[in-house]
């Protein structure tokens, strides 16, 4: 599908789907896909085992502020979407980790932190042809994105798909920890000072609770075909 030089934003809850969708959404138009998630993820355990935060999730700010410089965060295309690194280490697996994700919510609610990662998207974003996922891209980092997708989905629905995610990559799941967690960041990122989760007032919702990943790519062709001059290649 041919269609124009834009900035396509997909911003949501956390486990809606939305990287599923963005990659599918970044090969259909050939776009570069952008995980901004990734990267919060990545300051997250740089930040574990750097000891910046501690295990009951106290941040020590200064330190983080030190640890931000030269802090080498890329992605790589290995032909299967794109592989997050740390210098020439790759930490796809073990950003995906629960100690992970317990922490990354108030990590990213550090200004700092974000203004480490907004830096690094909008140079991502200059040249246009991106498929960015996220919380804040259509309101903070692309507010002039030509089109914005605003996901959720139900709780429980968002658990049981993160559970089955975690299994499928043979961590040991306990259903109720992981709820508690889509609970949590809800919460913290629906919350928090700077850049908190919410939805861009020119953002179309897409609430997939009972979607297949097919049924959300037939919606998305049906909205860019509305909106923009399309073309089939
Ligand atoms: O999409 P994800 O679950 O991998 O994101 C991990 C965390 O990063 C999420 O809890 C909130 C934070 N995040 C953010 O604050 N802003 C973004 N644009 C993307 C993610």
């Amino acid at each position: 599908m041919l269609i124009p030089d834009i900035i396509i934003a997909i911003d949501g809850y956390s486990s809606t789907g939305k990287s599923t969708f963005a990659k599918r959404i970044a090969a259909e138009v050939s776009f570069l896909y952008l995980d901004s998630g990734a990267l919060y993820r990545a300051v997250t355990l740089y930040s574990i085992e750097k000891g910046v935060i501690s295990p009951s999730g106290e941040i020590d700010r200064q330190s983080l502020c030190r640890a931000l410089q030269g802090l080498d965060i890329h992605f790589e295309d290995k032909g299967d979407g794109s592989m997050t690194y740390i210098g020439d280490r790759c930490i796809e697996g073990e950003i995906r980790t629960l100690a992970v994700s317990d922490k990354v919510s108030p990590i990213s609610a550090v200004p700092e932190v974000r203004d480490f990662v907004d830096d690094r998207l909008r140079e991502f974003g200059r040249r246009k042809r991106v498929v960015m996922d996220g919380r804040d891209i259509g309101t903070t980092v692309f507010p002039d994105a030509e089109l914005k997708i605003f996901m959720t989905a139900d709780q429980m629905v968002r658990a049981r798909r993160r559970a089955d995610e975690m299994k499928r990559r043979g961590e040991t799941v306990d259903f109720d920890e992981v709820l508690k967690n889509i609970r949590e960041r809800d919460f913290i990122d629906s919350h928090r000072e700077t850049s908190p989760l919410s939805m861009a007032e020119d953002a179309i919702v897409l609430d997939n609770s009972d979607m297949t990943i097919d049924e959300q790519m037939d919606w998305f062709r049906r909205l860019v075909a509305e909106r923009f001059p399309v073309r089939e290649c």
